[in-house]
C-alpha cells in the first residue's frame, strides 16, 4: 500500500502539469488563450469577475479542448479574496494578466473606473506573487502605448507617447509598476506583450468575441452590418496621409496573438526571462479600412454598406508592428492568413445571430434568416 502511494507521488510529481493562473480568462483573448494553453499541456485556472464575459464561454472552451478549467468568479481588486484563491490552489507557477476594462471612450468618461480597475488588479497580482511563490507574469500590453509614432513599423525601442485616453495611460503606468516592481524583486520575472489590433475568432466558431453594445473596433461592426443588425458602416475619413486615404492598422489573428502568450509562458518556466522583456505582437503589416472591408466582403461573399464620414476624434492615421524581436526571441509568428481570419469572424458572427434568433424563436417565433445558412 506505502509503496504504491509512494509510486503514485512519484508519477504525480513528474506528470504534473504547470498550474497558470489566467485572469480575465472567460475574455476574447483570454479565452482563446486558455484553449492553446491547455492544449499545450498546462492546467489552467481562470479568475473572471465576467464584467465583460459570459460563463457560457467555459462551455465552449470544454467543447473545443474537452477540459474545463476551474473557474472562479473573482474581481481581481478584491486582495482578500485573491490571496485566498492561491492559498487554495497552491501551486500556480505563472499569471497571464488580462484582466481589465478596454473601452477606450467609457475611459474617458469614467477614467477613474479604468484607474481602480486596471492598476488595482495589477497591484494585488502582483503583491501576491511572491507571498505564493509565483515565478511571472505575461502582461496584456497594447500599442496603444506608442500613440502617434513618427514612422511604421514600430519597434519596442520607439519611443512612447503621452496616452490619448484614461484607458492607454493605464497600460503605460501597468508597464511601469511592473518594471519598477521587478527590478526590486529578483524572484519574480516579466514578459509583457504589446498587442496590435486582435481580431478574428477560434475556427470552430465556439467562442469568438463578444461585443457589449455598439462596437466601436472595426470588425464586430463590419461583420454585425453584414448580418444586418447595423445599416450601414461609417468609415472614418477617407483623407489620410495613406495609399487609399483611410487609416492604416496592423490586424493580427486571436489564435496567433494567443500562441504569442504560449511561447512567452514558456519562455518564464524554463526560467529564460530576466527582470523585464516586451515585445510586439503584430503581423509587420498595415492594413488600411477600405482593404479590411473589400477583403472581408470578397472572401465572404457578403455586402457591407457603408459610408464614407469624417474622422473620429483621436484616431492614429497609421501604425504596425516590427514583430521581429518576438519572431527571434519567442520563435514566434503570425501565421493565419488574413482571409481565413476575417472567415471565421464570419462563421462567428453567423453562430451568434443563430443563437440570438434560436433565443428569439423560443420567446415570439421568428423567422430564420435565411442568411444565417448562407456561408
Ligand atoms: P475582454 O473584455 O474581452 O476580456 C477581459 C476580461 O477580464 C473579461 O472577461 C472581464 O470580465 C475580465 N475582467 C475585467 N476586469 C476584471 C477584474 N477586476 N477582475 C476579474 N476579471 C476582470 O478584453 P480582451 O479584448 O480580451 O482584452 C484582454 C486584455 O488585452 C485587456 O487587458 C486589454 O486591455 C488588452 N488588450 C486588448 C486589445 C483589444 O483590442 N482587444 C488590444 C490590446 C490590449
Ligand atoms: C480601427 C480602424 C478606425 C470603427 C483600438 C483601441 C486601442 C487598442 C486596439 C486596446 C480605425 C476605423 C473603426 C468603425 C471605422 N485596444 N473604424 N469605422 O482605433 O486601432 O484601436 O483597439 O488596447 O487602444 O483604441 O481600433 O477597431 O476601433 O479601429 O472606420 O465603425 O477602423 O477609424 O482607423 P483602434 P478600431
Amino acid at each position: 500500500m506505502e509503496v504504491t502511494k509512494q509510486i503514485k507521488k512519484f508519477f504525480n510529481k513528474y506528470n504534473s502539469k504547470e498550474k497558470i493562473l489566467v485572469t480575465g480568462g472567460l475574455g476574447y483573448i483570454g479565452s482563446h488563450t486558455v484553449v492553446e494553453l491547455i492544449e499545450a499541456g498546462y492546467e489552467i485556472f481562470i479568475v473572471d469577475n465576467l464584467v465583460n464575459s459570459n460563463i457560457e464561454v467555459l462551455n465552449g472552451i470544454k467543447e473545443i479542448t474537452g477540459v474545463k478549467p476551474v473557474f472562479e468568479n473573482i474581481d481581481c481588486t478584491d486582495y482578500v479574496a485573491m490571496d485566498r484563491f492561491f492559498s487554495k490552489h497552491e501551486g500556480i507557477k505563472a499569471i497571464i494578466h488580462f484582466a481589465a476594462l478596454k473601452a477606450v471612450g467609457e475611459s474617458v468618461e469614467n477614467p477613474l473606473a479604468y484607474y481602480r480597475n486596471n492598476v488595482i488588479s495589477l497591484v494585488n497580482v502582483l503583491e501576491l506573487m511572491p507571498i505564493h511563490k509565483v515565478e511571472g507574469i505575461v502582461f496584456s500590453s497594447s500599442c496603444t502605448v506608442y500613440g502617434q509614432p513618427d514612422h511604421s513599423p514600430v519597434s519596442e525601442d520607439t519611443p512612447l507617447q503621452k496616452a490619448v485616453s484614461p484607458y492607454g495611460n493605464t497600460k503605460q503606468i501597468c508597464e511601469d509598476i511592473i518594471t519598477d516592481t521587478v527590478k526590486a524583486n529578483p524572484n519574480i520575472c516579466s514578459v509583457m506583450l504589446r498587442y496590435f489590433n486582435p481580431i478574428g475568432a477560434h475556427p470552430s466558431a465556439l467562442i469568438g468575441e463578444l461585443p457589449n453594445g455598439v462596437p466601436s473596433n472595426l470588425l464586430p461592426f463590419i461583420s454585425q452590418t453584414a448580418a444586418g443588425i447595423r445599416k450601414k458602416l461609417s468609415v472614418f475619413g477617407n483623407d489620410y496621409n495613406t495609399p487609399d486615404g483611410s487609416c492604416i492598422r496592423d490586424y493580427i489573428n486571436v489564435m496567433d496573438l494567443a500562441d504569442a502568450h504560449v511561447a512567452a509562458l514558456r519562455r518564464i518556466l524554463d526560467h529564460n526571462v530576466e527582470g523585464v522583456e516586451i515585445y510586439n505582437v503584430g503581423t509587420g503589416k498595415g492594413l488600411s479600412v477600405l482593404e479590411i472591408l473589400s477583403t472581408f466582403e470578397k472572401v465572404n461573399e457578403v455586402k457591407v454598406p457603408c459610408e464614407i464620414v469624417g474622422r473620429r476624434s483621436g484616431d492614429i492615421e497609421q501604425i504596425w508592428a516590427d514583430p521581429s524581436k518576438a519572431n527571434k526571441v519567442l520563435n514566434w509568428e503570425a501565421k493565419v492568413s488574413l482571409e481565413d481570419t476575417l472567415k471565421s469572424i464570419w462563421k462567428w458572427q453567423l453562430h451568434l445571430s443563430e443563437n440570438e434568433e434560436n433565443k428569439e424563436k423560443v420567446k415570439g417565433g421568428v423567422k430564420m434568416s435565411s442568411l444565417l445558412h448562407g456561408s
